[in-house]
């Protein structure tokens, strides 16, 4: 590692030396000092091999592992933390293995080519390196920022690792960022309890630094544009609708709102590499939300709590709807639908309860929560008898059997019976038992058109029946026959996949979300292949 440091030193110099001699001019400026001439090229050269030196530390340190399976040497940061490990590789860094430092150079530059596009970069990007709560920056800018998450990671330990043989490296191009010994840590915005002297110390240095930071964001900001700010996604804290509040997520909801924000959206994203992503966690879509904010206007009132509570009551529901016909996959419903619950909270200076205590932001959580759930519930009302009755047996019993007698008692209140259901074919009734049909129970040559007792709850077992033996094509062919019918089946796969999050019934999950989320390509492909109809112009009729 030393020797491949050093070496970085002795190629700078010999790039510059090749640069002028082929003819290139030389403004005497160095990259730092935003140079464009055979000094500054020297220089850029030497931060790529730099970034090939990371790359090589990172597969040779002693917390490198060996993958028996793949008979490869895995890096050091499989993950944002330095565990523990037992034994370590050694590879070949001057041969020819994986992890040689010709490959690590390889692969920066095809990093590199990737990220320009194979073409020459017209544009000259800039990066500068401030304290977030401190920066000025010129006015007017369009603001897309993704700060730190809370005590997720704590970046500037982590990156001394890279630090001490960047800084060794590349102090000569870099000198003031290459400064300090070690990465600065006392300006990091994140919540290390150890470095602030416990939780609460922590929390408050988060919660005031953050605040600053997007103060000065919103005051730089250019008026016309939101503000976005990525805010990471933690799978645990979207478990169950009530999970939604957390502390990182609501402290940092809190900072954003104190700055001067109203939040008028919040847009879950796919941010991480989908490879990660396994098992359960498949469920987990969204690895980002984005929260779209403005300033808040100056002349914002109070309301209470109760004014609160209808507001969301009445526009909720239509927001829902709204993300909905913008076809959001089911799993990202719930963060989804805080965007316009918040956008509600927000348009208030405070919101006060009953005693005249003013409403955290995790309440208006817990609220906005339930109202999305009321409503959720409420469509229910556009399912017919059958898959209403289908919908309460399923929240309770999921596919599993269940007593005759309770499933007639419910189909009573549902106003349908138990008979009925199994001519529909949703259900099966033997002894004393009854249970609904799995998708893959259902007969593969449902034909909706010749149904006698058409229900949604049949039409979208039946689609990811189509789907998931037949593929896209198979449930489009579905979507045809059921023409508008089938509109009311995606509304049901939406309430389906809540209900099952929540009693956490994943493999149904991913079946229900998966509907959705094939459907715009779905019904593309119904729209081409449904048969065209017959021109009536000259008919006799
Ligand atoms: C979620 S990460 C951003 C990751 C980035 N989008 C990327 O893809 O590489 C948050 C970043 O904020 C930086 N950060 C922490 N405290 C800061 C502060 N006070 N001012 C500016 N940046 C800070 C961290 O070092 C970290 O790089």
């Amino acid at each position: 590692m030393t020797t491949f440091s050093d070496l970085i030193q002795k190629a700078r110099e010999l790039v510059k030396r090749d640069a002028l001699e082929s003819g290139a001019r030389d403004d005497g400026l160095s990259l730092d000092a935003g140079g464009n001439g055979a000094s500054a090229y020297a220089d850029a050269v030497a931060v790529y091999l730099a970034f090939a030196l990371s790359r090589l530390a990172d597969y040779n340190s002693s917390i490198a592992t060996w993958k028996p399976s793949g008979e490869q040497v895995m890096q050091t940061y499989k993950r944002q933390a330095l565990p523990m490990t037992w034994d370590f590789p050694e590879s070949n860094v001057m041969g020819e293995s994986a992890i040689c430092w010709k490959n690590c150079v390889k692969y920066t530059a095809d990093n590199l080519l990737a990220t320009a596009g194979q073409q020459p970069i017209v544009v000259a990007g800039h990066a500068l390196q401030a304290d977030a709560s401190q920066q000025s920056t010129s006015i007017g800018k369009v603001v897309s920022t993704d700060p730190p998450y809370y005590d997720n990671i704590g970046y500037a330990d982590l990156s001394d690792f890279f630090y001490a043989w960047l800084r060794r490296s590349l102090k000569p191009v870099f000198p003031n960022l290459f400064a300090t010994l070690a990465v600065p840590k006392a300006e990091e915005l994140v919540a290390l309890a150890y470095r602030h002297g416990g939780n609460a110390q922590a929390e408050t240095f988060f919660m005031d630094g953050m605040t600053q930071a997007m103060h000065r964001l919103g005051e730089q900001a250019h008026p016309a544009f939101p503000v976005t700010i990525y805010y990471a996604f933690k799978q645990a804290e979207t478990e169950g609708i009530d999970g939604t509040a957390s502390t990182g997520w609501d402290t940092f909801l809190d900072a954003v709102i104190r700055a001067g924000f109203a939040i008028s959206g919040t847009w879950p994203m796919r941010t991480e590499l989908t490879n990660k992503v396994t098992g359960l966690n498949a469920n987990m879509l969204a690895s980002s939300i984005v929260l779209v904010c403005r300033q808040r206007a100056a002349n914002t009132a109070n309301a209470t709590r109760r004014e609160l509570v209808s507001a969301l009551k009445a526009e909720l529901p239509a927001g829902l709807a709204h993300l909905q016909r913008g076809n959001i996959a089911p799993v990202d419903l719930a963060q989804a639908a805080i965007g316009p619950g918040m956008a509600v909270y927000t348009r208030y200076a405070k919101v006060l309860d009953a005693g005249g205590k003013a409403l955290s932001v995790r309440d208006a959580l817990a609220l906005i929560n339930q109202t999305l759930d009321e409503a959720l519930a409420e469509q229910e009302g556009d399912f017919d008898a059958d898959s209403r009755w289908a919908l309460a047996w399923f929240e309770q019993s999921g596919f599993s059997e269940g007593e005759y007698g309770t499933a007639e008692t419910l189909s009573k209140a549902k106003n349908t019976s138990v008979s009925g259901m199994v001519q529909a074919g949703i259900l099966t009734s033997k002894g004393r038992k009854v249970r609904l049909l799995r998708p893959g129970e259902l007969p593969a040559d449902w034909d909706p058109k010749t149904d006698p007792r058409l229900t949604a709850w049949e039409s979208v077992h039946h689609l990811i029946r189509a789907l998931e033996t037949g593929g896209e094509n198979a449930a489009a062919e579905l979507v045809s026959k059921l023409g508008s019918k089938s509109e009311i089946a995606r509304e049901l796969a939406y309430r389906l996949y809540t209900l099952c999050e929540r009693n956490k019934r994943a493999p149904e999950a991913l079946s229900y979300n998966g509907l959705v989320q094939s459907w715009p390509e779905i019904t593309r492909l119904a729209r081409v292949t449904a048969p065209i109809p017959q021109a009536q112009l000259f008919s006799q009729e």
